[in-house]
């Protein structure tokens, strides 16, 4: 694989290293035997039932961070490559499947069919899309023409260093494309429902220590979470709710862009972590709270973040009810004997911007506005963040922790501070909404946030209620 692109952006952000500079930073670094280890636990307290309302961690990553060699990133790309090849290479669409350095003892105009990643797209004069596919034997040029309009369409789409398929008829060190064919979910599975009506609510982007904290707004929802208040309808929904998702940004924190104190009420993190703290307890301990970290929290940037579990959030520990878990992460709620329970998918989102704004047909319908369609859009890559410039991550050499490797029954994102609920092939799609206000800087740059709405979903039905606690 053509690397040196990506290498050279993550070396100027320090998150690759040369072995040299390895081998000096680990020279210069302090014994750490006496490292004060954190108390936060990552599994249930000891207070919850084990028997109701149940939630086994499947996802979580934890591993501790370090600087990643040349070597880890090549792995990284090349263990993702052939996950998504795996996944692909079962499809039935894929006729004559070859390996790219075999396309060279293909004649002219015979079918073909390869899966490769994407290392370059462009279009041509005439408007063809060409692009560059490569596998681990090489790499070659796939033509797309704009004759074949239905096709072009979903190639406009394309992103770099995602996993395709392609079929086609060879030429002289090209594929000219028939079809393309994503790792996707290509069944429709059945949508699973609960025995027993229960419900969760799906919350994240509390910015707390903001100066646009909707602090009356989020004790609306508090009170309402605990049946205090609303008609008798939400107040049953309510009573029934025996999951709370936090899916990131739980406080607005510091530094995280520049003259951000100027837009603090709270200039201390670990403040901001307390006041939310306070607001948490107040929620019924028979409701189970889970907690992903987003962009705005304390600790690292790069994905996946493991969980909030460092001193800064220290107050956390005092809720009795809630477990941590990393970003991206999946837990398992509500099974049984009898039932095999929901897979939830936690990623709060940072990469979503990125596919509103470079990919044409998401673009066109709104961008950010359409968070659905990016969500669908992920799925059908089996990659939470695709494209090596959509987020800071990990090049972990083992494993790609932001594929998608199993299939959610819920998949719910943040940090676009809209709620939406859709619905994409027995997966339910929800994205969360926010609790601060809308800021004049975010109209003058046409966004559109919606604050203040709480989702719930029944896990009997899969239907979804979007409660509104917004009210100006
Ligand atoms: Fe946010
Ligand atoms: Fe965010």
């Amino acid at each position: 694989m053509n690397y040196s692109e990506k290498i050279s952006s993550l070396l100027k952000k320090g998150i690759l290293i040369s072995p040299e500079e390895l081998e000096e930073q680990l020279s210069q670094e302090e014994p750490k035997a006496n490292a004060k280890k954190s108390n936060l636990e990552t599994t249930p307290r000891k207070e919850i039932s084990e028997t109701q309302n149940k939630i086994k961690i499947i996802f979580n990553y934890s591993k501790p961070s370090k600087k990643r060699l040349i070597e880890d990133f090549v792995s990284f790309f090349n263990n993702r490559f052939k996950s998504l090849e795996k996944i692909i290479r079962q499809r039935p669409e894929l006729q004559n499947l070859i390996s790219i350095n075999k396309l060279k003892f293909k004649s002219e105009k015979e079918n073909a069919s390869i899966i490769g990643m994407i290392s370059s797209k462009s279009e041509t004069k005439n408007n063809h899309i060409i692009l560059t596919l490569e596998d681990l034997t090489g790499c070659t040029t796939i033509l797309i023409s704009k004759n074949n309009k239905e096709l072009h369409d979903v190639a406009r789409d394309l992103v770099l260093d995602e996993v395709i398929g392609v079929s086609g008829t060879s030429g002289k060190n090209i594929l000219f494309a028939n079809s393309l064919v994503f790792p996707d979910i290509h069944l429709n599975r059945e949508l699973k429902k609960s025995p027993e009506e229960k419900c969760a609510v799906f919350i994240s982007d509390m910015h707390v220590g903001s100066k646009v904290f909707l602090e009356k707004e989020f004790e609306k929802f508090i009170s309402w979470l605990n049946g205090e208040t609303g008609s008798e309808e939400q107040k049953d929904l309510a009573e029934k709710t025996k999951y709370v998702f936090i899916t990131g940004d739980l406080v607005e924190g510091v530094g995280v862009y520049p003259d951000q104190e100027s837009d603090l009420s709270i200039i201390d993190i670990k403040e901001q972590y307390r006041t939310l703290t306070k607001y948490l307890k107040r929620i019924n301990p028979d409701k189970r709270i889970i907690i992903c970290p987003g962009n705005h929290d304390a600790g690292r940037l790069d994905e996946p973040q493991p969980a909030i579990y460092n001193d800064f959030a220290e107050s956390l520990l005092e809720l009795p009810n809630a477990i941590f878990v990393s970003n991206p992460a999946i837990v398992n709620i509500d099974s049984s004997e009898e039932f095999s329970g929901f897979d939830v998918l936690m990623y709060h989102g940072y990469s979503l911007i990125y596919y509103a704004d470079n990919v044409p047909s998401i673009r066109a319908a709104g961008g950010q506005k359409r968070v659905d369609l990016i969500m669908k859009f992920l799925l059908q890559k089996r990659h939470l963040a695709p494209t090596h410039e959509s987020n800071m991550y990990v090049a972990d050499a083992e494993e790609d922790p932001m594929l998608i490797n199993t299939i959610p029954d819920i998949f719910v994102t943040g940090h676009i501070h809209r709620a939406t609920a859709s619905q994409y092939r027995g997966v339910t799609l929800l994205n969360t909404s926010c609790w601060g206000d809308i800021t004049e800087d975010q109209k003058k740059r046409g966004l559109e946030p919606q604050p203040a709405r709480v989702i719930v979903l029944n896990l009997q039905t899969r239907k979804v209620k979007i409660v509104n606690f917004y009210n100006k």
